[in-house]
């Protein structure tokens, strides 16, 4: 049987780790793509030369064009700019310039992918995440179960970190949920947490659950502050495992930016919400019974994302 085949778009933190954790995994071959020459064939070469200590077994290629992306099974777009102040004026760039900035190369990326790949499916990771989405989409031409956010794996996982570390078990027995869009308002469910099946509420005080959740709004930010860049293990990570659950059509239920149609009450607005992940895309979006508070906080992330969609002029 032919390997699947998925390709990296932006080779610096979060692309290049992507296609470590793909390529480590031998999920697929794996073809990088920047817009940097020499980046994506060096970082594609410095990975294919640790396979043999590590005896992963696919092809891995780098490059600055799209031709060796044809015919991808999944493409996973990490190309954009990251916030970061004017070496000349000092100034930081405003959401609505950083936004448009993204929204060009997203745009033009997405353009060529589709161009050479015309039946993948889509993962985004630039930010600003679900305004990014609906970029993807609307240049691709897709149908929205081919076209997905990252976000949702990766806050899950921080949150479920903050949990186990806090409480000294296991991650592999902390089960979670965060919903909404990728920024501070996003709504992690506390309600449906729990470690081994026990709610997290019968496990750790109200107060220090509190401090978790407000932790993992700022998990993106605690990263910046502490490094000076933003994060790319754990985001990188959170995109393989999306990787992995459609290329393997695991009908994993994995918490994505998907296009809403009615769902949750929204319309025609990617945000957070449990899907399930299979060989077509998002396969299903899982409707929750969530509580008065919930929706409220829903309603809150909702109204951040739509701003910045907003911003796109579509
Ligand atoms: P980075 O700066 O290390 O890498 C971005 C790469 O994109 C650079 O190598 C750059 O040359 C490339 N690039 C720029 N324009 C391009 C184009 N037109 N075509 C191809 N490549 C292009 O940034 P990093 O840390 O990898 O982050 C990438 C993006 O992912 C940023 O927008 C960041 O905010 C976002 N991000 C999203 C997360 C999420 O959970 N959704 C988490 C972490 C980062
Ligand atoms: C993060 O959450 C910045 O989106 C990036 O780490």
């Amino acid at each position: 049987m032919a390997r699947s085949k998925v390709t990296v778009v932006g080779a610096g933190n979060v692309g290049a780790t992507t296609a470590h954790w793909i390529a480590s995994r031998e999920l697929a071959d794996v073809v990088l793509v920047d817009v940097v020459e020499g980046l994506p064939q060096g970082k594609a070469l410095d990975l294919l030369e640790a396979s043999p200590v590590y005896k992963f077994d696919v092809k891995i290629t780098g490059a600055n064009s799209y031709e060796a992306t044809a015919d991808s099974d999944v493409v996973v777009i990490t190309a954009g700019v990251p916030r970061k102040k004017d070496p000349v004026t000092g100034k930081f760039p405003s959401r609505d310039e950083l936004v448009k900035t993204n929204q060009k190369i997203v745009g033009d990326v997405t353009r060529q992918v589709v161009k050479y790949s015309p039946n993948s499916i889509l993962i985004i990771v630039s930010n600003p995440l679900d305004a990014m989405c609906h970029v993807a989409l609307q240049e691709s031409g897709f149908p929205s179960n081919r076209v997905i956010g990252q976000a949702g794996a990766l806050d899950t996982a921080r949150y479920k970190t903050f949990i186990a570390q806090e409480l000294g078990v296991s991650v592999k027995d902390v089960h979670g949920i965060v919903l909404g869009g990728h920024g501070d308002t996003m709504v992690p469910l506390p309600r449906h947490t729990s470690v081994a099946g026990i709610p997290v509420r019968e496990l750790m005080a109200e107060d220090k659950l509190q401090a978790i959740i407000q932790r993992t709004r700022n998990g993106g930010g605690e990263i910046v502050s502490l490094i000076g860049v933003s994060a790319w293990y754990a985001p990188a990570a959170g995109s393989a495992e999306m990787v992995e659950a459609i290329i393997r059509d695991q009908k994993r239920v994995i918490p994505s930016a998907v296009l809403l149609k009615g769902e949750y009450g929204y319309n025609d607005l990617y945000i957070g919400v449990p899907a399930v992940l299979g060989a077509t895309g998002v396969e299903k979006v899982i409707e929750m019974d969530l509580n008065d508070e919930e929706k409220g906080m829903l309603g809150i992330s909702a109204k951040a994302v739509q701003d910045v969609v907003g911003i796109l002029g579509y």
